[in-house]
């Protein structure tokens, strides 16, 4: 067993160590991967007393694992919250909070701009089991104020959004829920700790695509949700355990407890790259705007200096003039994206390589010109999610791209 006292050492220890027991049978200091779905019990009375949960152990992997424990005793704590359940995806989490927290009846107020996946599920499957969702812009605390009805159960957004890094007070849309007795859910992949913790800002529940920044190495999909040991209880038992049936696999829990462990290190430089390829971006003459919150003429900035602890996050769009060089800003877009050698068309974010992405031939390019737009998301935007590569390569081959237009 580890000897440290998790309360009283700082953050980066904490992540490192937390949820770290050495193997009682051989003394492995890395978890080891228990790549089995059942579990044998001695005698029926013990069985019993495991599925009747009277004496701790696990009974089969779909209720619980020891690497999966051991990922969200580790999660709990890095988000500093009672518990945590861990999912196959980041949209096994969503859909597993949407299960355990809502009726048919129902009403959800909810950020407006949300990762697709979640669009679909809040715009199409809740009304399915008819529940009730109003958008609204989370950013605007007057309309979140005017949302709300009595029927309102759950708030729910994402901080910063994607891909326009709008910036959601967390401390009072909570304060606004709480009077009204509704619960807040943070999905905030885009920004993980030690850049935002959403429980400690008033959260009822923190979410994230672990995906993306937490494992950082682009190489699983998972999700896992923290709050208090009801509701995480609740979640496991309704969504994770029985209707979803989303629990990760032992192995993919292995890896994002390895990727844990660079989490501080990682999201520092992917934070310090992202700050130092905004700043180049914003001089740059084919450049209309940059949408990162870490520069101090964005308009989120006084709060996200605060919210997110001075680091901004990694990722940021940025939007072409209209006319460079004869070329409408969807054809520079692409020709930009093209002509880059480090940077890779993907989508996704958090990984060590810089991926970047054209959301109106991409991701958007279903979406009605018209609709996207509204949304800011227009022709000449471009997203990308920095990478921890040594940042002047990353300026030198947006300086070759930007020449070749
Ligand atoms: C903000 C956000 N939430 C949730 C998800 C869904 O996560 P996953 O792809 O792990 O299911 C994503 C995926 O990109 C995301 O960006």
């Amino acid at each position: 067993m580890s000897k440290i006292d998790l309360n009283k050492v700082r953050f980066s220890t904490k992540v490192v160590h937390a949820g770290q027991s050495f193997d009682p049978e051989t003394g492995a200091l890395s978890t080891p991967i228990y790549q089995t779905s059942t579990f044998c019990f001695e005698t029926v009375e013990e069985g019993a007393a495991k599925f009747s949960k009277t004496i701790p152990g696990f009974t089969y992997t779909r209720g619980g694992n020891p690497t999966t424990r051991a990922l969200e005793v580790k999660m709990a704590a890095i988000e500093g919250g009672e518990d945590c359940v861990a999912t196959a995806s980041g949209m096994g989490a969503v859909g597993a909070v949407m299960i355990a927290f809502l009726k048919a009846g129902d009403h959800v107020v909810c950020g407006d701009t949300l990762y697709g996946g979640t669009s679909v599920v809040m715009r199409t499957n809740l009304a399915q089991f008819g529940i009730d969702v109003t958008f609204v812009d989370t950013s605007d605390l007057e309309a979140v104020k005017k949302a709300f009805t009595p029927k309102t159960k759950l708030v729910y957004f994402e901080t910063p959004t994607n891909p326009l890094m709008t910036v959601t007070d967390i401390k009072s849309i909570s304060k606004i829920a709480h009077e009204k007795e509704a619960r807040v859910v943070v999905d905030s992949t885009f920004a993980p700790p030690p850049i935002q913790f959403a429980l400690k800002l008033g959260a009822d529940l923190v979410l994230h695509s672990v995906t993306k920044y937490l494992n950082g190495h682009g190489d699983v999909l998972g999700g896992v949700v923290v709050g208090t040991k009801e509701d995480i209880a609740l979640i496991r038992g309704n969504g994770v355990t029985k209707i979803c049936g989303n629990p990760p696999s032992p192995f993919n829990s292995y890896l994002v407890l390895r990727g844990l462990k660079t989490l501080v290190m990682r999201v520092e430089k992917h934070c310090q790259n992202a700050m130092d390829l905004a700043k180049y971006l914003k001089t740059v003459s084919a450049v209309k705007e940059v949408y990162y919150p870490g520069l101090e003429s964005n308009p989120f900035h006084k709060l996200a200096k605060e919210q997110m602890n001075g680091m901004y996050t990694g990722i940021f769009s940025f939007e072409l003039k209209e006319n460079i060089n004869g070329m409408n800003s969807f054809e520079a877009g692409k020709k930009l994206v093209n002509g880059l050698k480090i940077a890779t068309i993907a989508v996704s974010l958090g990984d060590p390589d810089t991926l970047i992405q054209h959301p109106a031939s991409m991701t958007h390019s279903n979406v009605p010109k018209e609709i996207r737009e509204k949304s800011g998301i227009t022709d000449g935007l471009i997203r990308i999610s920095v990478g921890v590569e040594d940042v002047e390569d990353l300026i030198e081959d947006f300086e070759q791209s930007f020449a070749n237009l």
